[in-house]
């Protein structure tokens, strides 16, 4: 995609990022934490035309973000939808905003972050995770909704000719490295690492235009950019 003029830039703040052109852009986590700094950064960067969604359950913050990117950006439709990923109802919204969202959606390129995570209860050993409700309910939200989430994106944007699809999944040490109690967040983070991977190497050569990320700890921010570029 083209860059185009980066929007005005206060004194001492730097040069303007350049800008993209219109992207869908889909970021969940976005209420607070890593994901609200990047809707951030992320939003001067989408051209004119551009649609933001942002996804996360708490409703309040994700308003507040929204009106604080659509007053920096007239021409970028920033959209929320307040929903708990990890159950089904909460999937069926979010999906349901996608197929809403993305098929007429004016885009160069789309742009999806799998952002959203959590810890689960690091208290617990190994040996306490015996409940199969909170084991699922974990693996509910960290990895069926990435999977869903994404598929349903991928589906709803559709094959377009010369249009890039790049999927972010920001990851983690904890992917490749086992921690002492981290059984949940650990198993979590391999098992969406190996699900984007397939998507990547399977699906890369039947979805023309599908680009990789994953961010992991340490290294997140130069991978964004080198995925989202
Ligand atoms: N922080 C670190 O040091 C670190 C290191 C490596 C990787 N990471 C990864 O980076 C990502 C962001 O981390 P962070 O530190 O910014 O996390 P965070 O501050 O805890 O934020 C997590 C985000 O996910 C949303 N979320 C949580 N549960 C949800 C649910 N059931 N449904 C929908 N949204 C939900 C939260 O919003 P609501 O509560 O409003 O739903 C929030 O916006 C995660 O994938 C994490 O694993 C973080």
């Amino acid at each position: 995609m083209e860059p185009g003029p980066g929007p005005e830039h206060g004194p001492g703040l730097g040069p303007a990022p350049p800008r993209w052109g219109p992207v869908a852009c889909v970021l969940t986590g976005a209420s607070r934490g890593f994901g609200r700094s990047l809707a951030r950064l992320l939003a001067p960067r989408l051209g004119d035309g551009s649609v933001l969604l942002l996804l996360a359950r708490s409703a309040a913050p994700l308003a507040e973000l929204a009106a604080e990117l659509r007053r920096g950006a007239a021409a970028l439709r920033v959209e929320c939808v307040a929903a708990d990923l990890g159950t089904d109802e909460g999937l069926r919204r979010a999906t349901r905003a996608l197929r809403e969202l993305l098929p007429a959606a004016p885009a160069a390129r789309l742009l999806l972050i799998n952002n959203a995570g959590s810890l689960g209860d690091v208290s617990k050993s190994f040996v306490d995770l015996s409940d199969p409700d909170e084991v699922n309910s974990y693996f509910a939200f960290n990895v069926t909704s990435a999977l869903c989430l994404t598929s349903a994106a991928l589906k709803a944007f559709g094959q377009r000719p010369g249009v890039g699809r790049t999927v972010v999944n920001v990851s983690s040490l904890c992917a490749v490295k086992p921690f002492k109690n981290w059984a949940l967040y650990c198993g979590g983070k391999a098992s969406r690492d190996m699900m984007f991977q397939v998507l990547w190497t399977r699906t890369c050569s039947s979805w023309p235009g599908l680009k990789p990320g994953t961010p992991r700890c340490g290294s997140t921010s130069r991978a964004f950019r080198r995925a989202g570029s």
